[in-house]
């Protein structure tokens, strides 16, 4: 079945059509991406001073805006340049959310905003520990933010000044890849997730569902035979493009690409047209037990 659907859609702001709206739904909740292939975020003259790499302070794998703080991490530089690039990166933050209310209207009051990135470096060649590693197929789970069972719902836009593409592999459907290692995976110790929080590893307490889709990233990332064999499409997203996708149900992987925004978005399972379909309701079928 085809996982990319394509949507012609050529402004943040654009009104979408009630069929539209149900089209873009169900293909989200039936683990598609979509794809928006008419819509960019332009850069303005004085910020193309920031398509290099030279504003990563190192420290993290991507720059970080937080929208509700107005706080920026991750970056270096002078502090005129800090508030411009911070400022670029609340007019991404504005206009992903301008496209959800329109694209996405069910889901509108509903949606958390949650961080923006700015992802400068090039993917290709990077060197990073294998659970970092997004050049391996995963689905998305945070190691110091629990969702606590709210969906992770992505939008990517590739920035790239060269018309260099994003490529990404896309992997299985969720309840196989969870079927196949949910039997290699132990509940937490007693007390260690309450111990996590308290030395501030993470920011909330981890719930079972976070434990579990936590391990399966890392186990999955691990599994060098698993990476391999299974089976993998690989798509290019253009320079000048939008991508929107489930990343926390959705395995992905990403081969090449410099230059990327992207904005993350959290949706409680119970504003779905269909929870059944999440991975907190597919865990607990096979798990047998409510996991938040
Ligand atoms: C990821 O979310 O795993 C990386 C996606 C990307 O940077 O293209
Ligand atoms: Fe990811």
């Amino acid at each position: 079945m085809e996982r990319i659907v394509s949507l012609p859609i050529g402004q943040w702001n654009e009104s979408c059509s009630p069929h539209r709206q149900q089209q873009a739904l169900e293909s989200l909740e039936n683990a598609r991406v979509l794809f928006l292939p008419q819509l960019d975020f332009v850069f303005s003259q004085t910020e193309q001073k920031f398509l290099t790499p030279a504003w990563s302070n190192g420290t993290r794998k991507n720059i970080s805006y937080n929208a509700a703080t107005g706080k920026i991490l991750g970056v270096r530089g002078d502090p005129e340049s800090r508030r411009a690039l911070a400022a670029l990166l609340r007019r991404y933050a504005d206009c992903t959310q301008m496209l959800m209310h329109n694209l996405l209207g069910q889901y509108r009051s509903a949606l958390l905003r949650a961080r923006t990135s700015y992802r400068p470096m090039q993917i290709k060649g990077r060197a990073s520990s294998a659970t970092r590693d997004d050049t391996r197929l995963h689905p998305d789970a945070f190691p110091s933010r629990p969702t606590g069972g709210k969906r992770i719902i992505r939008v990517f836009c590739n920035v790239n000044p060269h018309g260099a593409g994003r490529d990404w592999r896309i992997g299985e459907a969720f309840e196989p890849f969870a079927g196949r290692f949910m039997p290699r995976i132990k509940p937490p110790l007693p007390g260690s997730r309450e111990l996590l929080y308290l030395l501030r590893v993470t920011r909330t307490p981890r719930t079972l569902y976070d434990h579990y889709m936590l391990a399966l990233h890392n186990t999955g990332k691990m599994d060098e035979s698993y990476q391999k064999t299974s089976i993998q499409d690989s798509v290019s997203f253009p320079a000048r493009s939008v991508w929107i996708c489930f990343t926390d149900e959705v395995l992905h992987a990403v081969d090449a690409g410099q230059y990327l925004l992207e904005q993350t978005y959290l949706l409680p399972v119970a504003e779905m047209q269909s929870p059944e379909k999440s991975p907190l309701r597919v865990l607990e079928r096979i798990t047998k037990r409510k996991l938040t």
